[in-house]
């Protein structure tokens, strides 16, 4: 039984079913998804939420908490750890839970610009471009950055993996079937935990400023929260272990 899709959709930003989509998403200032704004409200700047997804209540540069989305919407959430995410995981480690921060973050920033752009745009229309950005930067990142790496520019070609020219018209394509196999899930793509180090370091401009063990911090996120303003440490320190 599978619980995201197999496609690369940024899932772990907007969920793979639209209950959780709904949950992560901050709406028209918290209300409906449909509304348009006038041109006059925008240069008033009355409406100053449109197309974001939900952030902390009590700090905005983190992900919303599980407890904070269930007062919000009276919903009750079944989650393991502190924040509400695309992915059940976000809590499993520290690195993960910033991981997912730093795309809802892009993602509000691009709506915010989309916002100051379109004016006239509703919520649902800035938040869906918003996601196909979003979306296109993550495959970006799958298959200009990660997939190299792990594969060699040898198999990217192979099969026909490559991004190809910047300028390169790409189109979805519905035939192709991007369902994965139970053996890569469940075996093969798990040797992505040979690349786990047991200590993760907190990086700042390629110099070590402290670090953290992977086993002492397994869905604690109060590290998180207290380093909020430096979470950039966080990210640098997890990628020092794989590419230096
Ligand atoms: C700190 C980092 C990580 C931790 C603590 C972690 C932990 C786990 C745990 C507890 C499971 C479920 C185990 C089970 O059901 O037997 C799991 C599953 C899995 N992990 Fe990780 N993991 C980490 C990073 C990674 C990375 C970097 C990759 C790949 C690049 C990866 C790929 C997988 C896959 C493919 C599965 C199976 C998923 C499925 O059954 O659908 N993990 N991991």
């Amino acid at each position: 039984m599978n619980i995201l899709t197999a496609f690369a959709d940024a899932s772990n930003v907007y969920g793979s079913e639209e209950n959780r989509e709904r949950q992560l998403r901050e709406f028209r200032n918290g209300a409906s998804s449909d509304t348009t704004q006038s041109k006059e409200d925008f240069d008033e700047g009355a409406y100053f939420i449109l197309g974001r997804l939900r952030t902390g209540k009590e700090n905005p540069n983190l992900l919303p908490t599980v407890a904070q989305v269930e007062e919000e919407l009276g919903d009750r959430i079944e989650f393991m750890g502190l924040f509400l995410a695309g992915d059940d995981r976000v809590n499993e480690m520290p690195g993960l839970a910033v991981m997912h921060t730093l795309w809802v973050r892009e993602h509000n920033r691009v709506a915010d610009q989309m916002r100051e752009h379109r004016p006239e745009w509703s919520d649902e229309k800035i938040f869906q471009e918003t996601r196909r950005i979003v979306i296109a930067e993550w495959q970006n990142v799958l298959y200009g950055e990660y997939l190299p790496i792990i594969l060699g520019p040898g198999t990217m070609q192979d099969y026909e993996l490559d991004l190809g020219a910047p300028d390169e018209y790409s189109e979805y394509n519905p035939r192709v079937n991007a369902t994965i196999s139970h053996a890569f899930a469940t075996a093969a793509y798990r040797f992505g935990h040979t690349l786990i180090n047991g200590v993760v370091k907190l990086m700042k401009s390629l110099r070590q400023v402290g670090s953290y063990k992977v086993r002492d911090n397994f869905f604690d996120s109060s590290q998180v929260s207290a380093a909020s303003d430096q979470l950039s440490a966080w990210n640098e320190g997890t990628c020092s272990k794989i590419f230096c």
